[in-house]
């Protein structure tokens, strides 16, 4: 008999999820691994078994062994894009939009993205913080356990600075395991007479002062090497513009590559990012056949972002069955943030993307747990129930895990295990 610290048994379905520490691609997608009257073991925080209860208890001892007879258990879900640190909010563009002006029409005005690094300036280092911890709780309760956060609503060297700091401070503090991402390139700011203006100082201030930065040598030590990103898109940043940016970031400080591309008209920036080995390209709203099959043939997962569609009172949605049927490699994330998408959950994601895209549960799951990890280059540490990985897990209420995308505006995450811990669990 060998001894764990916690043993779970008898989930109604346990989903692992499990990819070998790849992403799924293609039909491959339609795989969740689910094992009826499922049992797993945990040892200091990693899973130490997964399989039937009778062969878990039959093998391993716990003093903790919790019984989760008609719930399902899957891995915690991987947020793999957002913009959880800012300050303010964008309530009366919400209004504005509502009332028939553009999204990018506000940004061209000096709203959007500027408004909110106008907020964000203003902001204290300690209230930036307590907001996103209270985000990221929220982000917990539906069932998140991993988050990456871009900074980006500085657009001055100290206030992404400021941002660096408050998601190192949220990464000490908070369960969730965080990711770092530098977005310097994400809206010329309006001290700027233009983007060329704005890009060398961001090359050639911010970069250097992040990669020395204590919040980003904090991240390297344990392993995790930040990402940089641009908002690569008509009117912010152009191909050629994106490029540099990240090759700066890569080539000079060896971080990893992320892209905003084509949300709104496309630049060819997905391919252009595939192929300075971008891990992940997001957005894809209107990225044509071709990019996406290319993209399909790459190693880089593609992240689509449905709730900012939805949010936006858009009908048109990125084109994620074909990237799928190209055999490549889909991932969802919420993109929360104050503008395009105010939202903490991945079920409301996996709510909209079946429905719009027409995913179905098994790919959205898989969409928000191991590919979710890959496009974080992080599915051999989080993102699904296997050996030797991070604990975490979440319980839910219902015996069937397609419920998670099949109802919306509904909770069925009943607890919430980051390694090994319980961080989290409905009052009763
Ligand atoms: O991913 N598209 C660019 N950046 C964010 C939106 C940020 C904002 O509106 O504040 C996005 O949608
Ligand atoms: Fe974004």
């Amino acid at each position: 008999m060998m001894r764990a610290d916690v043993l779970i048994v008898h989930a109604a379905q346990l989903v692992t999820c499990a990819g070998g520490g790849q992403p799924k691609r293609g039909a491959a997608m339609r795989d969740v691994c689910l094992i009826e009257d499922g049992a797993l073991a945990i040892r200091d925080g990693r899973i130490l078994a997964v399989g039937k209860t009778a062969a878990i208890r039959a093998d391993y001892a716990a003093e903790t062994v919790i019984s989760v007879a008609g719930k399902v258990v899957c891995p915690g879900l991987v947020d793999c894009h957002t913009h959880a640190v800012y300050g303010g909010n964008r309530l009366d563009e919400f209004e504005q939009r509502l009332q028939g002006v553009p999204y990018m029409q506000i940004m061209a005005d000096g709203g959007g993205i500027a408004s909110t690094a106008r907020a964000t300036r203003a902001a204290a280092e300690d209230d930036l913080l307590t907001q996103a911890h209270a985000r990221l709780d929220q982000m917990m309760q539906h069932g998140t356990t991993t988050a990456e956060i871009k900074t980006g609503y500085g657009l001055d060297t100290s206030t992404e600075l400021k941002l660096l700091n408050v998601i190192a401070a949220l990464d000490r503090q908070h369960p969730m395991t965080i990711l770092p991402t530098f977005l310097g390139a994400h809206a010329v700011p309006w001290d700027y007479a233009n983007a060329e203006q704005y890009l060398a100082a961001v090359i050639d201030d911010m970069l250097p002062a992040v990669a020395r930065s204590e919040a980003w040598r904090a991240f390297r030590a344990q392993g995790i090497n930040g990402f940089i990103d641009v908002f690569c898109e008509q009117g912010v940043f152009d191909l050629e513009q994106a490029r540099r940016v990240l090759l700066a970031g890569r080539d000079g400080y060896g971080m990893q590559v992320k892209a905003h591309v084509d949300e709104f008209v496309s630049l060819g920036g997905a391919a252009m990012a595939c192929e300075i080995g971008a891990v992940s390209v997001d957005h894809l709203d209107v990225t044509p056949p071709h990019a996406l099959e290319r993209l399909a043939q790459s190693n880089t997962v593609g992240v689509m972002l449905p709730a900012v569609n939805f949010n936006l009172g858009s009908t048109h949605f990125g084109n994620a069955r074909h990237l799928i049927e190209a055999g490549g490699s889909l991932a969802l994330a919420t993109d929360l943030n104050p503008g395009s998408a105010p939202t903490p959950s991945l079920p409301l994601v996996m709510a909209i993307a079946c429905r719009y895209q027409k995913l179905l549960p098994s790919e959205a799951l898989n969409a928000c747990t191991i590919n979710a990890a890959a496009a974080l280059n992080m599915a051999e540490r989080v993102g699904s129930l296997e050996v030797g990985k991070q604990a975490d897990l979440i319980i839910l209420n219902t015996d069937d895990y397609r419920a998670l995308a099949y109802e919306f505006g509904s909770q069925l995450v009943e607890m919430v295990i980051i390694k090994g811990d319980a961080v989290w669990r409905r009052s009763a």
